[in-house]
């Protein structure tokens, strides 16, 4: 009973993405981390304890970024005219060989983790770059924030400048060294990162995928997020059915698997995915800035597939998760404008934000972190309170309050931050 805490509040959440659900003035009753139950009165049994209320504005789940580059966070908003494989070569490539300085990656990755708990993001999955002691550099980062997050070391073995790329050796066993040094912590776990396969190897990314298996590691990647690079793709492994295919072949896709972007699959490839249960991240912001192009999200979801949402920062230009919400409504609106004849539909905002907290909130589930991504009894209690000051508030219902934040507020409206039960 000691470790009981009660929160007073307006709570909004989505525990399926056709609607919100809104629980006003209710008690939400948190023990060990846990929600243990959400109620319209305190019960008999814990009235001796203090309630904090939580008083105007509204409390949702915290965000989930599935799919964010930390190195890039040091470039957002750079060269963001170029497409993907110039701006690669001319910004990326160079901010992320910074890194193999640690100093500077001790410098660079508080700064990171700073930022995603200011946005809200409480949980992420993150690339950092083929430095092994940088990229540990930032698991510590992450941890000492408070944060939860899987951390990736990237692996370039080939079509990389001299000074990110690895031999097929070196990342192999890199990679398993950074992945043990990882595993058994609280806050960070590991995740295989094959940067996408131009830049692999077929015998890396099938060493790495023996290794997933092995492990039992989660493991992420770059899929088809433009034509150029697919068709690049498709001249690097002439023998390979399709993109999704060659993954596949290499053993890459499971359910442990993030493939983000995913814009330009076939029919074929989306029934590959469905069937080893990999999940599509999908990347609104980058799809936009670097002209890669719009997925038919609507279609997927329609299909089965399982998503998330990740904010893709650098190539994404903001960390806030509300931002890429938002994104994901207009640009699957802008789909349905653009090719009216091929029967897009829209994405709504509660499907948006259902990815933003509970769909990513399942790829931790299926990890094994414990259930987490909304307010149901058994779950993580992960939460933001949202509170844009205003004046009128009193006169808007709750939801109009939450979707004004979610297109229009910004992280000052952040009131606090619950990660399993801990305000950070
Ligand atoms: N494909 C390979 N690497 C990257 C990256 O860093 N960002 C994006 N958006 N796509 C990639
Ligand atoms: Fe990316």
């Amino acid at each position: 009973m000691s470790l009981v805490t009660l929160y007073k509040g307006h709570f909004i959440d989505t525990p399926t993405p056709g609607k919100f659900r809104v629980r006003e003035d209710a008690v939400a009753i948190v023990e060990a981390g846990k929600l243990l139950a959400l109620e319209k009165e305190v019960p008999a049994r814990f009235s001796s304890l203090p309630v904090t209320d939580l008083g105007a504005g509204v409390v949702i789940p915290s965000f989930i970024d599935l799919h964010v580059h930390a190195p890039q966070h040091m470039q957002m908003g750079a060269g963001l005219d170029l497409g993907l494989l110039d701006w690669l070569e001319h910004h990326t490539f160079p901010g992320e060989s910074r890194f193999a300085d640690e100093d500077y990656a001790r410098k660079i990755y508080p700064l990171f983790a700073a930022e995603l708990l200011r946005q809200g993001t409480l949980r992420s999955v993150v690339y950092g770059t083929i430095h092994p002691e940088s990229t540990l550099i930032l698991a510590q980062a992450l941890e000492k924030a408070g944060l939860f997050a899987f951390v990736g070391k990237v692996n370039m073995d080939r079509n990389a400048p001299d000074d990110l790329k690895e031999t097929t050796e070196d990342a192999f066993r890199d990679s398993e060294l950074f992945c043990r040094k990882l595993t058994g912590r609280d806050g960070v776990r590991p995740i295989l990162t094959p940067r996408f396969a131009p830049s692999c190897s077929k015998k890396l990314m099938e060493k790495l995928g023996q290794l997933s298996g092995r492990l039992n590691l989660p493991l992420q990647s770059h899929l088809s997020e433009t034509l150029s690079e697919a068709q690049w793709v498709s001249e690097l492994f002439p023998e390979s059915r399709s993109y999704t295919h060659l993954y596949n072949d290499c053993g890459l896709l499971g359910p442990g698997s993030l493939m983000a972007h995913a814009i330009y699959l076939s029919d074929g490839e989306i029934d590959l995915i469905v069937e080893r249960e990999t999940t599509l991240v999908h990347c609104p912001g980058a799809n936009v800035n670097l002209s890669s192009g719009i997925m038919p999200l609507g279609r997927c979801l329609d299909r089965g597939v399982k998503l998330g949402l990740g904010s893709d920062v650098g190539a994404g230009h903001t960390l806030a998760m509300y931002r890429a919400v938002v994104q994901t409504v207009q640009v699957s609106k802008l789909l349905r404008i653009l090719k009216p004849r091929e029967n897009h539909r829209t994405v709504s905002l509660s499907e948006a934000f259902y990815l933003a907290t509970m769909g990513n909130g399942e790829f931790f589930t299926r990890q094994g972190w414990g259930p987490c991504g909304a307010f149901e009894p058994g779950m993580s209690f992960d939460a933001l309170h949202i509170d844009m000051g205003l004046p009128q508030a009193a006169a808007l219902s709750a939801l109009t309050q939450l979707e004004r934040f979610l297109y229009a507020g910004d992280d000052r409206d952040i009131k606090a931050r619950i990660l399993a039960g801990r305000e950070l």
